[in-house]
């Protein structure tokens, strides 16, 4: 797997990273056994920077993360965990809940560091909490050698990169904002570069939207969006082609020269993630792209401003 350096933390991160909040049966109940082979097929190919949160399936995430990663070095990976969200529509940047839940992720994930600890989805929280007191009880766990590096996650581009050079924190990471219908991260990446920061994609496949199954049905984007996505899938299968593979493949093939370090896709099936370890490598299909393009223009670059809360709605 080919690695690129993120940002200023002496880290090389692998250009695809395995995302894990799939672990947290978010999408579909998910067992102890496909997560331990998803992560193993994972690490056998190079993906070793792990994302995960305690809002993902209420910590069934870290747990099961934490489980699959039992016994392996621990210096041969990355892992990113966060902080700040704990429910659908529960933040707290407090000091005391930020030092309390880096303690309760470091022992649902077996280790004594995290190697990048992220405030999650930083623009729905209390601003002036997560400067005041999240953000420096970070700095002082990163002065114990606790946690290694600061980072924020989010969605509203616009809120993110001045609070990220602002703050001085270490990386960003953004979702569902680099794929083949948003590519408004790639406007600010190399700008956040500049001042110093990592930059990760989160969600290249718009979580969900840009797969042959479509869109889970709480997904927030707006019904044109999805309309479109579901033609390009059409599309792509007129071609004899994945859709998913389409989309992984646009955004690592651009990712590098926008500034991005590394996608960070999610899955909870080995064999997804084998197809997407392959796909890595495997050159995209131009002339597909093309129409791809002319298809998406209406609805490029279009968001959504209500609040996605899967995460913590994991299936029994
Ligand atoms: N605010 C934040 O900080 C934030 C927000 C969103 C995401 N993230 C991070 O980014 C990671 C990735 O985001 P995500 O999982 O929500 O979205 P995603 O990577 O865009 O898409 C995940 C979906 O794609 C499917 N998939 C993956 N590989 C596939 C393949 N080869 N063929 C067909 N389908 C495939 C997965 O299903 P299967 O499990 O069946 O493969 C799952 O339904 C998360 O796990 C999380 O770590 C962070």
């Amino acid at each position: 797997m080919r690695t690129a350096a993120l940002g200023s933390t002496g880290i090389r991160v692998p250009i695809l990273a395995m995302g894990a909040a799939s672990l947290g049966s978010i999408y579909h109940p998910v067992s102890q056994r496909q997560a331990d082979d998803t992560v193993a097929a994972a690490l056998a190919h190079g993906v070793n920077y792990f994302d995960v949160a305690p809002y993902y399936g209420y910590t069934k995430a870290e747990i099961a993360l934490g489980q699959a990663l039992r016994g392996v070095p621990r210096a041969s990976y990355t892992l990113a965990t966060k902080v700040g969200r704990y429910g659908d529509s529960d933040w707290d940047f407090s000091a005391a809940a930020t030092r309390r839940s880096v303690k309760e992720s470091l022992a649902r994930l077996g280790t004594d560091y995290i190697d990048i600890i992220q405030c999650h989805d930083v623009e729905y929280g209390d601003r002036a909490q997560l400067i005041n007191e999240g953000l420096p009880a970070l700095r002082d766990l990163r002065a114990q050698g606790v946690v290694r590096h600061i980072g924020i996650t989010g969605y509203q581009l616009d809120f993110l990169e001045p609070l990220a050079v602002e703050q001085q924190v270490d990386t960003l990471m953004a979702y569902c904002t680099y794929t083949l219908q948003d590519r408004r991260l790639g406007m600010v990446a190399q700008r956040l570069n500049a001042a110093g920061i990592g930059v990760l994609n989160a969600s290249p496949l718009g979580m969900g939207l840009l797969t042959a199954n479509g869109a889970p049905g709480w997904h927030p984007a707006h019904q044109r969006v999805q309309q479109a996505c579901r033609q390009v899938a059409q599309l792509c299968r007129e071609f004899g082609e994945n859709i998913a593979r389409v989309a992984l493949q646009f955004a690592l093939a651009t990712a590098a020269r926008q500034g991005i370090a590394s996608t960070v896709i999610g899955t909870a099936s080995a064999e997804n993630m084998l197809d997407n370890v392959a796909w890595c490598e495997q050159p995209l299909n131009g002339e597909l792209l093309a129409h791809i393009d002319a298809l998406l223009a209406p609805v490029l670059n279009i968001g959504w401003d209500i609040l996605p809360g899967n995460g913590g709605k994991a299936s029994k």
